[in-house]
């Protein structure tokens, strides 16, 4: 990362919580989450887990704005988020939804740029700061080689990165990212967790990250939550939360924890051969089985 890279990506960290209050929310008659208080420490990294279908893009939808609560409300600073003016949201707080589609033909510098619409208005167009920050967010997302050839033409993990890059050009204060390390091999799911801490650590940003690799989201959070059928049932470092108890009871998976001696941090290995009958288990069952 180049030093003017460094500065874009720096943000003021005092800023209140982002915090969702008793929220019920749901689709048509199904109520997803029920009564669920949740709040973001600011400059911290946190990544929520749980199984298939537990709520979590519900839940990142609602703190986003993207989803409204039947009941409840966020609060972005001490106000509703839903009350404040959508450029006036969308300069704090910036969204990599969980499949976004980009439209036919748009180009990789052209979709970054959509990350600076919060800042244009009537009377302010495009200017020298937008196009750093898209030149800046490119190169932080190692995608400036793709610049001009169109979203659709890159392959999976290519155009995840643009995404990324998109929602780095918004430079936002709090980053929402559902599932980021989809279609990422592996060294670029580590290199773009690296990022995700230095945004935290060294930028001042607050982060929200939807992962399903356990041992990401442990190595590299500084907060975990938990989740399980709509339900937030654990809740800190990991460390203190991320152990076989609670994988069993959030996942229904069998796993033996142990701890890296490198950073200290635990990790999980899967016990083999555990099937579907695996005890704890107490998610949202659909029923099937898996037949060969
Ligand atoms: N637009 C929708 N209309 C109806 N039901 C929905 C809609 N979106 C999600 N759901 C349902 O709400 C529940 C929670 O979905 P959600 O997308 O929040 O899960 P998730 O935890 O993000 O799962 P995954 O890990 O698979 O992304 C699921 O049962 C899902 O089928
Ligand atoms: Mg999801």
């Amino acid at each position: 990362m180049t030093d003017q890279t460094q500065h874009s990506l720096t943000c003021n960290t005092d800023h209140g919580p982002l915090k969702g209050e008793r929220l019920s929310v749901g689709y048509g008659e199904t109520v997803i989450l029920d009564d669920v208080d949740f709040h973001l420490e600011p400059g911290k990294l946190t990544v929520l887990l749980g199984p298939n279908g537990c709520g979590k893009s519900t839940l990142l939808k609602t703190l986003a704005r993207t989803l409204s609560p039947r009941t409840g409300r966020v609060l972005l600073d001490g106000q509703d988020i839903h009350r404040q003016p959508t450029r006036a949201v969308a300069r704090r707080l910036g969204v990599l939804p969980q499949s976004p589609n980009a439209p036919d033909g748009l180009s990789v510098r052209e979709l970054v740029g959509l990350g600076r619409f919060p800042y244009q208005t009537l009377v302010r167009q495009w200017s020298r700061r937008d196009e750093s920050a898209v030149t800046r967010a490119m190169e932080a997302a190692d995608v400036s080689q793709f610049a001009d050839r169109p979203v659709d033409s890159l392959s999976g993990g290519q155009r995840q990165r643009c995404w990324i890059a998109m929602v780095l050009a918004q430079e936002t204060q709090w980053l929402l990212l559902d599932e980021p390390t989809t279609f990422l091999d592996l060294k670029v799911q580590v290199d773009l967790m690296e990022l995700l801490e230095s945004l935290c650590h060294q930028h001042g940003r607050t982060l929200l990250v939807v992962l399903h690799d356990l041992n990401l989201a442990a190595a590299y959070a500084d907060e975990l939550v938990l989740m399980r059928a709509g339900r937030i049932r654990y809740r800190g470092a990991p460390v203190d939360v991320f152990n076989e108890p609670a994988l069993a009871d959030v996942f229904g998976l069998r796993a033996q924890v142990l701890v890296d001696p490198a950073n200290g941090r635990p990790f999980c290995v899967p016990v083999k051969g555990q099937g579907q009958q695996a005890s704890g288990y107490a998610g949202r069952p659909t029923g099937a089985t898996l037949t060969l």
